[in-house]
């Protein structure tokens, strides 16, 4: 909404436009008056809207034509003054005032006009019949009012409609020739209404419509009485046979509700609500509503709060209308429905898990971590389509979302408080990267969901000491430059590619040997080995001699899922980054012991594959 507004007076000279302005600020009519008033600026805390005003004077005798253009070009409304009793005065408005105006806002949007009506005093009745075909040919003409400046009626009344006419505007709600509100005005009631249909029964009951006129109170002040949302459904039902159901307000019923505050002239209603849910005066969601300013430090990752967790698993819920814990394509569909387009991009859902096309509760959790770390601005978005500030306010979105403090400050500490954890995966080309992203989301090789195109990212809830942890596997291709940056690096090498292993060892003395960041050799495609002889000497002797964990065997071979123990190890390198690189000792020895479980549950599994295929042989 506007910050001021300027309100600029035209017309022919002698209807009283300077008579006008100073009835106004003087509250008494004016029996000498200059040819033009001086600007005035009435502040906010006067005017009805809460804007500072500035009332502009206009004189042809005192301004050149440039200079009345240049006003035209500054003002946001335009009060066409003329005279009641001088019929010559309406004629100009439509011959030479309303041109004039339209002249100058050509190329933008056309400046609403209030037609004024001075003089009432000396005419006894109305002029509304010789101003009803202007109006009717200019659409831009928001309303007329008669005045008079001697009499003081309707003075303050003329600007208060200026006034209103710039901070609640019809024209982008309502096409009055059409009678109807416009599609971009229907789309933005339309998820207005979506936001607050909790049920998505396509009604608003008695409830939701209480919980939606005490949540944007600003405007209605206090919930509807009882008797008050009768009388709204049936003025309703009288009007628009499908506008009531099941006792409830349906969306036809609702947009009609808001056609006609608008042909009441109460369109500062639609407004506020529009307002409140996001909308600017383009009817599109404003930035300061989608993007609320959340500064994240160098060093700080984001992640969703505990609010955030229960906004987006309310969504979730709210749309999984069968309950059975999963949505399918046409739940997602309607929780998507919200969003100008699909929210989270060609590439969903290749990094979470899905559970035969549908998304459960823990792969939508895992997407929410994935665009929150990565693209925070985009998830602040994310969280403005689904009403967060709407819904949850007074607070903005920027409350769903937890800043981690400074990575540097974790390894001083030798703790994290992040629940969400980057892994970056690197290697020589074609060692299974891809294939290892896909596993960590139990997809083994030929699994029917893996993606045409890997994604770069596969996200997961890995348990560590009973904690949930938000594991991000990010493939890094070996051509292109290295950020090492991450929670945890994974250094994958083919057990039966030796040069393979040589590019891993070249990453870590390059990268991270000399920083903090763990580090895990993963010797993939182990099932070729046919389990025998293991990684090799050398990859071993290398993690010894750097004090490594040993290389740890994968395969995403065979009939059942990928063991998930190599991704267990990582989840808990990044969460304890500082037992690893020291000396085992008393401290961590159950993390040894871990490892070690960890180990033989891998030796287990191997033994078990050697035994198929010695069996299937
Ligand atoms: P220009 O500055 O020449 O363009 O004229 P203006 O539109 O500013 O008109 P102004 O306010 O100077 O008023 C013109 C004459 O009309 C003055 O004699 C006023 O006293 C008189 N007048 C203004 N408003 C009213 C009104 O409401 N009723 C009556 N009866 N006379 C009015
Ligand atoms: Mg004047």
């Amino acid at each position: 909404m506007r910050r001021d507004v300027r309100i600029l007076l035209l017309g022919e000279a002698q209807v009283g436009k300077t008579s006008l302005i100073l009835a106004l600020v003087g509250e008494e009519f004016p029996q000498e008056v200059p040819a033009r008033a001086e600007e005035i600026t009435i502040p906010a805390d006067v005017t009805p809207e809460r804007v500072p005003t500035h009332i502009v004077d206009s004189s042809e005798a005192e301004q050149t034509a440039e200079e009345l253009q240049e006003e035209i070009r500054k003002a946001n409304v335009v009060c066409m003054v003329y005279d009641v009793s001088e019929e010559a005065t309406i004629e100009k408005i439509r011959t030479k005032w309303i041109p004039l105006v339209n002249a100058e806002t050509e190329r933008g949007p056309r400046l609403p006009i209030i037609l004024v009506g001075n003089k009432s005093d000396l005419r006894p009745g109305s002029s509304l019949e010789a101003v009803l075909p202007i109006m009717s040919q200019f659409p831009e003409i928001e309303t007329c009012v008669e005045c008079s400046a001697k009499s003081l009626r309707n003075v303050s009344e003329l600007f208060y409609y200026a006034q209103k006419a710039v901070l609640h505007p019809t024209a982008p709600l309502y096409d009055t020739e059409a009678k109807q509100l416009r599609p971009a005005c229907v789309r933005a009631l339309t998820r207005v209404f979506t936001l607050w249909d909790q049920d998505l029964d396509q009604v608003l009951s008695d409830e939701e419509l209480n919980a939606f006129q005490v949540r944007i109170a600003s405007c209605f002040g206090r919930p509807l009485a009882p008797q008050a949302l009768e009388d709204v459904k049936m003025v309703v039902c009288r009007n628009v046979a499908s506008g009531v159901r099941d006792d409830g307000l349906t969306l036809d019923g609702f947009l009609f509700l808001n056609t006609l505050f608008v042909q009441r002239g109460r369109h500062e209603t639609t407004w506020t609500i529009l307002r409140h849910c996001g909308y600017g005066d383009d009817l599109q969601l404003t930035n300061d509503y989608l993007f609320p300013p959340l500064p994240v430090p160098p060093g700080c990752s984001t992640e969703l709060s505990h609010l955030g967790h229960q906004f987006v698993q309310r969504a979730f819920e709210k749309h999984d209308q069968d309950q059975d814990g999963a949505l399918s394509p046409a739940e997602l569909h309607s929780l998507f429905s919200v969003f100008p387009e699909a929210p989270w991009g060609p590439g969903f859902p290749g990094s979470i898990r899905t559970e035969a096309g549908h998304l459960g509760l823990r792969g939508y959790l895992c997407q929410w971590a994935l665009v929150t770390y990565l693209d925070v601005r985009r998830c602040l978005g994310h969280l403005g389509y689904l009403g967060y500030p709407t819904l949850c306010g007074p607070h903005s979105q920027a409350q769903a979302i937890t800043v981690t403090r400074e990575k540097r400050l974790d390894q001083e500490k030798g703790q994290t408080q992040r629940n969400v954890l980057l892994c970056k995966v690197l290697g020589a080309a074609g060692v299974g990267k891809s294939a290892f992203l896909q596993a960590f989301l139990g997809r083994g090789l030929g699994h029917p969901e893996i993606p045409k195109e890997p994604p770069a990212y596969a996200v997961d809830i890995v348990q560590v000491h009973g904690q949930d942890k938000y594991l991000i596997l990010c493939e890094v291709s070996s051509e292109s430059p290295l950020d090492a940056s991450c929670d945890v690096a994974c250094l994958l090498f083919d057990s039966s590619d030796p040069v393979s292993f040589a590019h891993c060892a070249h990453l870590y003395k390059h990268h991270y040997m000399d920083g903090q960041t763990p580090c895990l050799f993963i010797c993939s495609k182990a099932d070729l080995l046919g389990g025998a002889a293991g990684p090799g000497v050398a990859p071993a002797e290398f993690c010894r001699r750097h004090r490594l964990p040993a290389p740890t065997p994968f395969s995403c071979a065979g009939p059942g899922p990928p063991n998930p123990a190599a991704f267990s190890q990582l989840a808990i390198m990044a969460t304890f980054p500082h037992l690893l690189q020291a000396e085992p000792g008393p401290s961590c020895r159950w993390l040894r012991d871990l490892l070690c479980i960890v180990g033989a549950a891998m030796v287990a599994v191997l033994g078990f594959s050697l035994f198929r295929v010695l069996r299937s042989r």
